[in-house]
């Protein structure tokens, strides 16, 4: 507890109960007093985070299944994290990703929707997406106040009205759920194989062990697709190993990890 209040002393601004942090990167996030840990890596910045550990390894993985080969895409992975500000100089992959035929949008699990960035920093870049996203914690209505980057800042607001009012955002070839409950028992209504992405952004281990359990691990083996990936912060090797062990491959790069499958059917 003492811990706790020293931490929060650092904080001079609140947003709704949270102390507000400014990231390294300039853009904002939350630090969860009841979960006792930050939304996002303050040295790394919420933008960034979102960015790097998430979206890129993505759009990466879309493009190595569209030149039909995941062969080098864990090199090629953790040689891209080792410098990810190139990517935006070099590999333009958000506009080859406009072009890739797809039969049918992007299915995204996000765990869990938290401040939206995830959602909304997909929603930027995936023109074809359906975007499933459970949280415990609705924040939806005092969100719509968020400092959010400016790039999708006045599109967060009207996103957040809308799911705040149906549940649901849609526009054009994508569709965001936003899922107000236990994640776990969100996982027992999908069928087995549908997701193509999970994004693995649940707090720590040892704050939210649900969320990182063997158990967990074996629920989104048998939900997600052949070819699929899971991405993440996290690097512990108890972690990578339980990914291993239900049957995923494994990857550990500068930034986190990315766990996949490459079955043909
Ligand atoms: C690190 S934050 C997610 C940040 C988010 N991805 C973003 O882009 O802003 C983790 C979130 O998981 C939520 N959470 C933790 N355990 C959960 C559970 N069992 N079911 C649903 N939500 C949960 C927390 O309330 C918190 O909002």
């Amino acid at each position: 507890m003492q811990q706790q209040t020293d931490k929060t002393q650092n904080f001079c601004r609140y947003f709704a109960e949270y102390p507000i942090i400014q990231c390294a990167d300039s853009s904002f996030s939350l630090y969860n007093t009841h979960y006792q840990q930050g939304y996002h890596s303050k040295s790394l910045g919420a933008y960034n985070e979102t960015l790097y550990k998430h979206i890129v390894p993505v759009m990466l993985f879309q493009e190595s299944l569209h030149s039909h080969s995941l062969h080098d895409f864990p090199s090629k992975l953790v040689a891209l994290m080792k410098n990810p500000q190139s990517f935006n100089h070099h590999d333009n992959l958000s506009n080859l990703l406009r072009d890739l035929p797809r039969f049918r949008p992007l299915r995204i699990l996000d765990i869990c929707f938290g401040l939206g960035f995830n959602a909304f920093m997909t929603l930027h870049y995936f023109v074809d997406c359906e975007i499933y996203s459970p949280e415990k914690n609705n924040l939806l209505k005092t969100l719509r106040s968020f400092p959010y980057p400016a790039e999708f800042a006045s599109k967060a607001r009207d996103i957040l009205e809308n799911l705040d009012t149906n549940g649901v955002y849609q526009d054009n070839n994508q569709i965001l759920y936003f899922l107000h409950g236990d994640a776990l028992e969100f996982l027992q209504t999908f069928p087995k194989g549908f997701f193509d992405v999970v994004f693995q952004d649940a707090f720590s281990q040892s704050q939210n062990p649900e969320l990182w359990s063997i158990h967990y691990f074996e629920k989104l083996f048998a939900l997600t697709a052949n070819r699929s990936i899971i991405t993440t912060y996290a690097k512990a090797k108890n972690i990578l190993e339980s990914a291993q062990y239900v049957g995923f491959k494994a990857v550990k790069h500068a930034l986190g990890s990315v766990f996949f499958k490459d079955y043909s059917q």
